[in-house]
C-alpha cells in the first residue's frame, strides 16, 4: 500500500474517532478547500519561477538574488533569514524570531539554512553576471556575500533552483548510475565539509536504525512535538496566510481545516506509524548522503548547508528527488552513536539526506522578498 494511502487510512480511523465534530465541519471544509487550492496554486506558480530577465541593473539583480536565496531548503520552512542590502554586498542574517529551540537548541540548523540560502545566491549570481563571494566573520552577525562583476553564465544548478523540492515520499527503488553519483559527490563536498555517500542496501539498513532511534526519541519529547505541530499548516488558508511552515500536502498528508488537523494530530502522528513510514521511505531510496564538517562551529554549519543545497540542486538537475532525514543528527545521544558508526572521530555529522527517483509532491510556499529585506 502506498504511503499516501496508509496516511489516508490512518486519517480515516482518526476521523471516525472524532466523528460528530468532523461531520459538522465537513461540508463547508470541502468548499473552502476548492477555493484555497486555486489560490495556493497561483501562489506556488508565482514563487517557484525563474526571473523574467537576468540582464538587470545591480539594484534589481540584488533583489532577485535574495528571491532565489529564499527558495533554499530550510529547517521546518521557518525561513530563519533576513537580508540587509548594501551597494556591492548582501548580509544574510539569522532571524531570532524564527529559531527552533526544541529541535535546534544551538542554532545549528539556523546556520545550515543560511548556508543553503547563500548557495542559491552564489549559483544565481553567475546567471546575472555577478560573482558572489561569501565570508564569515565570527565577530559579526550572519554571512556577508560580496558581489563582483563577472561574465554571465547559466549553469544546470542555477536552472534547477525553482525545480528543487524536499520530496518526503516513497521513491521507486532504482539505483543511480555511477557517473551521476560522481557528479553528486563533486557537488556535495566543500571547504571543511566532507560528504559521505552510502548506496549499499546494508548501509541503508544501518542508517535506518539510527533514524528510528532518533525519531522515537523526538516523538517521546513533548517540546519537540509541540514545536513541530506549531509549524504545520494543515489547510490551504493557513499555508497562504503565513507562507511558511510545513504544509501538510507537501508531506503527502491530506489538507484539513486547521482545527480538525490539530484535533486529530496526536492520533495520526504516532511513533509506530512514523517509524514505519521512514522504513519504507529509506528502503525505497537509492542512497543516503551524510555531510560532516571539520569543526563544530557556525561557519562550518553554514558550509554544510551550502554543500547540501548544492547536492540537492545537482540531484534535481539529474531528475533525482531528495529529502532530509536528520533525526540521527538532531538527538545528541543518537548523534554520538551515529558518529561512531560513520568512523568520523570527534567530528559532528551535520545533515543527512536520502535520494532516489520518484514523482514530485506539492510544493511549499515562501514569504515575499519584501518581508525578509531589512530596511537600511
Ligand atoms: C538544516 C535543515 C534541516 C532540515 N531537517 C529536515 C528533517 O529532519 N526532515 C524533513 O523532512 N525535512 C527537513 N528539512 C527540509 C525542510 O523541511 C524543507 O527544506 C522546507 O520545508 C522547505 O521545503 P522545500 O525544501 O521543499 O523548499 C531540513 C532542511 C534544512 C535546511
Amino acid at each position: 500500500m502506498s504511503e499516501v494511502h496508509q496516511g489516508r487510512r490512518r486519517l480515516l480511523a482518526a476521523l471516525a474517532v472524532g466523528g460528530g465534530l468532523v461531520a459538522i465541519g465537513g461540508g463547508s471544509a470541502l468548499v473552502m478547500n476548492a477555493r484555497g487550492r486555486s489560490g495556493y496554486e497561483d501562489a506556488i506558480n508565482a514563487t517557484w519561477r525563474h526571473s523574467d530577465s537576468t540582464d538587470l541593473p545591480l539594484s534589481s539583480a540584488r533583489r532577485e538574488l535574495v528571491r532565489y536565496a529564499t527558495l533554499a531548503a530550510n529547517s521546518h520552512n521557518t525561513q530563519p533569514w533576513q537580508f540587509r542590502l548594501s551597494d556591492h554586498s548582501v548580509l544574510v542574517l539569522p532571524d531570532p524570531g524564527r529559531r527552533l529551540p526544541a529541535v535546534d537548541p544551538d542554532d545549528h540548523h539556523v546556520f545550515a539554512s543560511l548556508g543553503c540560502a547563500v548557495e542559491n545566491m552564489v549559483q544565481a549570481a553567475r546567471a546575472f553576471g555577478l560573482r558572489a563571494v561569501p565570508s564569515y566573520d565570527p565577530g559579526a552577525p550572519g554571512i556577508r556575500v560580496d558581489l563582483e562583476a563577472a561574465p554571465p553564465e547559466r549553469t544546470d544548478l542555477f536552472d534547477a533552483i525553482p525545480h528543487r523540492q524536499s520530496t518526503r515520499s516513497r521513491y521507486d527503488g532504482r539505483s543511480v548510475p555511477p557517473e551521476h553519483l560522481r557528479l553528486l559527490e563533486a557537488a556535495g563536498n566543500g571547504d571543511g565539509v566532507r560528504m559521505l555517500l552510502f548506496t549499499e542496501r546494508q548501509q541503508r539498513e544501518d542508517i535506518l536504525s539510527y533514524l528510528v532511534a532518533g525519531n522515537s526519541a523526538q516523538l517521546d519529547d513533548v517540546a519537540f512535538v509541540e514545536e513541530l505541530e506549531s509549524w504545520i499548516r494543515f489547510s490551504y488558508g493557513e499555508a497562504l496566510s503565513t507562507r511558511d511552515g510545513l504544509f501538510s500536502k507537501s508531506s503527502g498528508s491530506p489538507v484539513l481545516p486547521g482545527w480538525i488537523g490539530r484535533l486529530i494530530f496526536s492520533r495520526v502522528f504516532t511513533k509506530g506509524a512514523e517509524n514505519r513510514k521512514y522504513e519504507s521511505q529509506l528502503r525505497s531510496s537509492a542512497g543516503v548522503a551524510v555531510f560532516v564538517s571539520d569543526k563544530n562551529e557556525p561557519a562550518y554549519w553554514a558550509e554544510a548547508g551550502r554543500c547540501c543545497q548544492r547536492f540537492a540542486l545537482q540531484a534535481t538537475a539529474l531528475q533525482l528527488r531528495h529529502a532530509f532525514i536528520n533525526q540521527p543528527v538532531e538527538v545528541p545521544a543518537v548523534r554520538g552513536q551515529f558518529a561512531t558508526y560513520l568512523g568520523i572521530g570527534g567530528r559532528r555529522p551535520d545533515l543527512v539526506m536520502r535520494f532516489g527517483y520518484g514523482p514530485e509532491l506539492p510544493r511549499s510556499l515562501r514569504r515575499p522578498v519584501e518581508h525578509v529585506i531589512l530596511q537600511a
